[in-house]
């Protein structure tokens, strides 16, 4: 690292009193676009933090230098020093007039130009990453990772993590990834920490990670990857509603942190800042029948029982200004649900949809706390009791009620900023078909 370095932010930051100061600035980074005219090279870099113009004339630096530099292409690796001017008609509002460059790597022919196809850009995945709109829907990401930790941790929380290898499913076989894990053993990865964070509770009570998370999802969707980040947290003494209070007020906090940090990145993508202001709990909640009443009305019909997918969410959630809770799902949902001691036929869970056509982005409830009930529902399904004995254990030892949420950290992202696909928000996106680079 250089000491004198500084970012192109910073250059922006403090630009009145770099000119104050007459000061010579070094910055660094990739040739982002270049043009030039005779005795001038316009060059536009960027950094991590922003795009800077900055402008070479021909007298100002030494003459064979002065050719290399208009011979540059696009994302070469540059260092340069300068002063910084006011102008107008640059990006920002500055530029830099340059007086030295040190040429760091001159790039060969950068394969992607404009309007290239999806196959193209997936296949050339690591190159594309440098993309003005995945860097800045990266940053705004990992600021949600870390809002996401402050929030929970602030309400006295711990970050532990469950395993990657297990044994058995969380959500179901048809979406599991098996592997050898000796020659004789298969394991799965996981589905969700789920399970495992509930053995968590007995000791740290109050429990959240963020962990890879994997499904072989066979439907191509504009929301599903088989390789994605689910945050989750897990409570004991804990009611699915108390539940439901912490997770709308974290939508909410995540919302505003994305907007205090990240104004600018948010306006890049046109996203209209004003609505998710008005984000705010409480958020509707809505029973699973009521939703199937809401459905009908709009020409579609459904079953007690069917599973609510991406045309039926996106039906509902289209014209709403506000994510909504939907509860008491059918006893379908999940075998680890509790069922509601008031309407046996639906469950004590839950899940939140984002408006704007969005949908589902967290999943959770009421874990069924009984030893009998829990045996009499694993019963039920097709699973195989013994994979899940040590599971019907932890309601043996001080069983008490608690509850849990996963929360999809993609699909989050994917409606803070507005985009109109998961692949946007994820730097290798990996579905059945995209699994290279
Ligand atoms: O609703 P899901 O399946 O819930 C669970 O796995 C619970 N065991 C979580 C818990 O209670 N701890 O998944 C939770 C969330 C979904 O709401 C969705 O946001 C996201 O994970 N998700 C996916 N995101 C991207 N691609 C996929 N294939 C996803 N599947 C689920
Ligand atoms: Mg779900």
């Amino acid at each position: 690292m250089d000491a004198d370095h500084i970012s192109i932010a910073e250059l922006f930051e403090n630009a009145e009193t770099f000119i104050d100061e007459d000061r010579t600035i070094e910055t660094r980074g990739w040739v982002y676009r270049t043009r030039s005219s005779g005795r001038l090279v316009f060059l536009v870099l960027r950094d991590s933090s922003g795009y800077i113009q900055a402008t070479v004339f021909k007298g100002n630096v030494e003459n064979t230098l002065f050719k290399q530099v208009k011979k540059l292409l696009i994302e070469s690796s540059i260092k340069i020093k300068g002063k910084l001017a006011k102008d107008e008609r640059a990006p920002g509002g500055y530029e830099l007039q340059v007086s030295d460059v040190e040429i760091v790597h001159a790039a060969e022919v950068f394969p992607i130009t404009k309007d290239q196809s999806e196959e193209f850009l997936m296949a050339n995945r690591h190159l594309w990453l440098r993309s003005r709109e995945l860097t800045t829907a990266f940053r705004i990401r990992s600021t949600l990772f870390q809002m996401f930790r402050q929030f929970w941790r602030e309400k006295g929380y711990y970050e532990i993590n469950g395993p990657i290898f297990q044994t058995g499913s969380c959500e179901g076989g048809s979406t599991l990834f098996e592997l050898d894990y000796t020659k004789d053993v298969k394991v799965n990865l996981t589905q969700s920490w789920q399970l495992y964070a509930e053995a968590m509770i007995y000791s740290l009570e109050n429990i959240f990670a963020i962990a890879p998370t994997f499904r072989a999802e066979k439907s191509r969707t504009r929301r599903h990857v088989s390789e994605f980040w689910m945050a989750e947290a897990e409570s004991a003494w804990c009611s699915n509603r108390e539940m439901m209070d912490l997770e709308e007020e974290m939508v909410v906090y995540l919302i505003q942190k994305t907007i205090e940090h990240h104004r600018k990145d948010l306006e890049h993508f046109e996203r209209d800042i004003s609505f998710l202001e008005k984000i705010e709990t409480p958020f509707e909640v809505y029973r699973y029948q009521e939703v199937l009443d809401m459905l009908e009305r709009k020409g579609i019909s459904l079953e007690w029982g069917a599973n609510l997918g991406y045309a039926e969410e996106k039906a509902l959630t289209e014209d709403k200004t506000q994510p909504f809770f939907i509860t008491h799902f059918p006893r379908e949902k999940g075998f680890y649900h509790r069922p509601d001691p008031q309407e046996q036929r639906a469950l004590l869970c839950h899940d939140l949809l984002a408006p704007e056509g969005y949908g589902e982005i967290i999943g959770g409830g009421e874990r069924i706390w009984e030893k009998e009930l829990l045996q009499e529902r694993l019963g039920e399904s097709d699973m195989d009791p013994e994979d899940y004995a040590w599971y019907v254990d932890l309601r043996r030892f001080g069983s008490v009620p608690h509850s849990g949420f996963g929360l999809g950290m993609e699909r989050l992202l994917t409606w803070i900023i507005g985009t109109d696909h998961i692949k946007n928000v994820i730097p290798f996106p990996r579905t059945m078909r995209w699994y290279y680079p």
